[in-house]
């Protein structure tokens, strides 16, 4: 039995000789055991579960192990998440019957139909931030002028919330991240953003329109299935879920991309859909954008290699140490366009909470991997790769900014 001096702190540094493989000592667990406890932020112990097949095994466990942070054990991210974000009855936290009823009423807006339909708007998106970009000179913040603005800008017209407050939600979203925002704030930053969708919801009470916030008000809350909280909450959910995910995506994918002047190349000469579907799946599996894992309790005994967890014990899945599971993915620290199987990552999850924007963020990538090193085809770093600033210490990994240029 580990003493509670060996147990690695979760999550440990990487060592940022090499930022976009996962911190070495996670690498070393999942290569012995592939299963142990950690110390999180609280002093509990949970499990930390590292291997591809045990990871997609206890996503699947719906009726052993629960989503739901208010049950005794769970291991939240820390405290101001377990106060705030950690609180909502959204589908994230709610297991089944109650899961299923509110995915099925966001799932019309996020289907492959839904998004290919919007694959037009997203295109018009990106090429007008290029030309942004093109018109201001041959310096530009690939995080500040482009990354973060796709998602913002989708997910808004998606869910009918003005684009202007875009400033509100991106500050919202990095303080309730933030592994360093104090409790205070994250209670701030809920309520102000609950009063925000207040309002919101009064609008859109006096005047209806056709996107997904006022469909959820009109339809599910007017009938009574879901509470004005509910509606608040998804949004919320939404908001939280969809846009600094892509925006990591984007800017993380773009530069490991410069970092590997051949595969660009090769995505810059091509035509073929497939390979670009397969470069953003190869992306998102060596991204290891959700990389302080997904949580979640026990509820009754399950077995995972060695180990028998019990009811009430914390899990801690590491879906993005699976993405580097030797096992599954041979070389895995090697970025690979072409690798046959990357479609198996387990960046978006598995089982009943696999996340319902996946397509979304993919063909948004998909989108920017098509386009932007075409259209600026001298695209490099401004900066030394050293010198890029890495966001470590969120729930999402990403960049806090990317400096680039081109040939003017
Ligand atoms: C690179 C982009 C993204 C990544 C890496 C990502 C990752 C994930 C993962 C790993 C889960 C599973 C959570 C769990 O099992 O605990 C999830 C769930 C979820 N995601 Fe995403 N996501 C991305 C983009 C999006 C987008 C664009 C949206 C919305 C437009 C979204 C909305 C959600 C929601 C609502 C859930 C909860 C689903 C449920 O519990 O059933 N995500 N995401």
């Amino acid at each position: 039995m580990d003493t509670q001096d060996d147990l690695i702190n979760f999550p440990p540094p990487r060592s940022m000789k090499c930022p976009f493989d996962p911190a070495p000592v996670l690498t070393d667990l999942q290569r012995s055991a592939g299963i142990g406890r950690v110390k999180i932020w609280n002093e509990s112990q949970p499990w930390l579960i590292t291997r591809h097949e045990d990871v997609k095994a206890v996503f699947a466990d719906e009726s052993r192990v629960s989503a739901d942070p208010s049950k005794p054990g769970y291991p939240e991210q820390n405290a101001g998440y377990k106060a705030t974000v950690g609180a909502d009855r959204s589908l994230r936290t709610l297991d089944n019957p109650e899961h299923d009823i509110q995915k099925r009423m966001i799932m019309g807006s996020l289907s492959a139909h839904a998004v290919e339909a919007i694959r037009p708007k997203i295109q018009q998106t990106v090429d007008g931030l290029i030309d942004d970009m093109l018109a201001k000179g041959n310096k530009a913040d690939l995080v500040a002028d482009f990354a973060a603005v796709i998602p913002m800008q989708v997910l808004c017209d998606l869910l009918g919330i003005p684009y202007a407050d875009r400033e509100f939600f991106a500050s919202n979203v990095e303080t309730s991240f933030s592994h360093a925002t104090t409790q205070a704030e994250a209670e701030a930053a809920a309520a102000a953003f609950f009063e925000y969708l207040d309002r919101q919801v009064d609008a859109k009470l006096a005047q209806p329109d056709d996107a997904l916030m006022s469909r959820l008000i009109h339809n599910q809350m007017a009938s009574g299935k879901l509470t004005r909280q509910d509606v608040k909450e998804i949004v919320r959910s939404l908001v939280f879920a969809g846009t600094e995910t892509t925006t990591s995506a984007i800017g993380l994918g773009m530069l490991t991309l410069l970092r590997h002047p051949d595969q660009m190349a090769e995505i810059v000469a091509t035509d073929d859909r497939k390979l670009l579907t397969n470069a953003v799946f190869e992306l998102m599996r060596y991204l290891g954008i959700t990389h302080t894992g997904r949580r979640r309790v026990i509820t009754a005994p399950v077995q995972v290699g060695d180990q028998i967890l019990q009811p009430g014990e914390g899990v801690i899945i590491a879906n993005t140490l699976a993405d580097r599971d030797e096992q599954i993915f041979p070389d895995a620290d090697r970025f690979d366009i072409h690798r046959p199987n990357a479609k198996n990552t387990l960046a978006f999850g598995y089982g009943v909470h696999q996340c319902p924007g996946q397509y979304l963020s993919r063909v948004e990538q998909q989108v920017v991997l098509a386009t932007l090193p075409r259209r600026i085809s001298s695209l490099r770093l401004a900066v030394p790769f050293d010198a890029v600033r890495f966001k470590e210490t969120g729930t999402m990994y990403g960049l806090h900014e990317l400096p680039v240029e081109w040939d003017a």
